[in-house]
């Protein structure tokens, strides 16, 4: 296991020059961090949006700031895995992936494929788009020893999570909560099946795991509604810290040479609220292997993606 110093921060990121990474949600909260740190260490940065002026909007801030910011935006609704498909094909090669992008205990919704929306948005996007651009991440990997990686940012809510497969898509009960923990879970099962199945394959890329602690984002601000709301703008103000410091953990597993395959990044402070990255442990019932497996295909199912392993053979394939 990684021993990271304490006070590991964005100074300490290595030269980037000359990798390509994609972060999905780069125009708000974490991933903007995300995207503007590694843009300042050297990297060719790809913001995964939705909204094109929300976009446009982060490469301006970030460049007011990093002047020689190699950065571009591309439209990506992780919610619409025509968009995820159409996405995944403007990407030859990609260093490091990052699959940031999230929304937060909305009220019960419905992505263009007919997925409850937390589900849909925050696991089943990521899976296809990790699928997808697993060729370009082998592409990346397998030039002069460079390591490719996937981060995949899930929350300290996974903890108490479970998968409800007979009711995936809370028709018969939601809860915003519920069925938020339910997609954190499944990005940790995801993470670590990943990291299994890379192994197994002996392809040298990574798959690692963050989660922020409490950050002060839209997120708390964009999916509540009522008093969740109102509780979580209180909470944003008096208890979480900075985006900036949210940002670090994913940061750390994405550009640190020691950071290991099959890690999850945390802070380590106040009972992984708040600090800089450490390495933190998943809930156990996150790294039941039979239960990953189960997630993975069924994930395969829905979306129509599945991954290919075989080094140099082909593609991940949409069905
Ligand atoms: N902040 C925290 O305390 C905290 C704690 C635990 C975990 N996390 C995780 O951290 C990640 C980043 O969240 P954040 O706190 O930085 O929140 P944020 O400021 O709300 O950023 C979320 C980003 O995800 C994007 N997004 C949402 N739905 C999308 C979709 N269907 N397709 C493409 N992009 C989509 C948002 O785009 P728009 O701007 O267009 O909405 C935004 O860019 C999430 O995965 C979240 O679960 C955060």
């Amino acid at each position: 296991m990684t021993s990271i110093k304490d006070g590991w921060t964005a100074k300490d990121i290595p030269r980037q020059d000359g990798r390509v990474f994609v972060v999905t949600g780069a125009n708000s909260g974490l991933g903007f961090s995300t995207a503007r740190e590694l843009a300042r260490h050297g990297a060719t940065v790809v913001l995964a949006v939705r909204n094109a002026d929300k976009g446009r909007q982060a490469i301006k801030q970030i460049k007011d700031e990093v002047p020689a910011a190699d950065v571009d935006q591309r439209a990506l609704d992780l919610a619409d895995l025509d968009s995820v498909r159409a996405f995944a094909a403007t990407v030859p090669t990609v260093h490091g992936l990052v699959n940031n992008a999230g929304v937060m205990m909305p009220p019960r919704t419905l992505t263009k494929q007919g997925f409850e929306l937390q589900f849909g948005a925050n696991h089943l996007g990521h899976f296809a788009l990790t699928g997808l651009l697993l060729p370009a991440l082998r592409a990346a990997g397998g030039s002069g020893g460079v390591d490719a990686r996937v981060v995949t940012v899930s929350s300290g809510l996974h903890r108490g999570g479970s998968i409800h497969f007979d009711d995936l898509d809370g028709a018969r009960a939601y809860s915003p909560t519920g069925f938020y923990s339910q997609s954190k879970f499944a990005n940790v099962l995801f993470g670590l099946e990943l990291d299994r199945r890379l192994r197994a394959a002996g392809e040298p890329i990574r798959s690692l795991l963050a989660h922020p602690g409490y950050a002060a984002t839209n997120l708390q601000l964009s999916g509540p509604t009522g008093m969740m709301k109102l509780g979580m703008r209180i909470g944003n103000a008096l208890i979480a810290q900075s985006a900036d410091m949210g940002a670090l953990d994913q940061l750390y597993a994405a550009t640190d040479p020691g950071a290991e395959s099959g890690e999850f990044i945390g802070p380590r402070r106040m009972r992984e609220q708040r600090g800089t990255p450490t390495v933190v442990q998943p809930d156990p019932n996150a790294t039941d292997p039979e239960l990953a497996r189960r997630l993975w295909e069924l994930s395969e199912e829905m979306t129509g993606v599945h991954f290919d392993f075989a080094p140099a053979v082909g593609t991940a394939s949409g069905k």
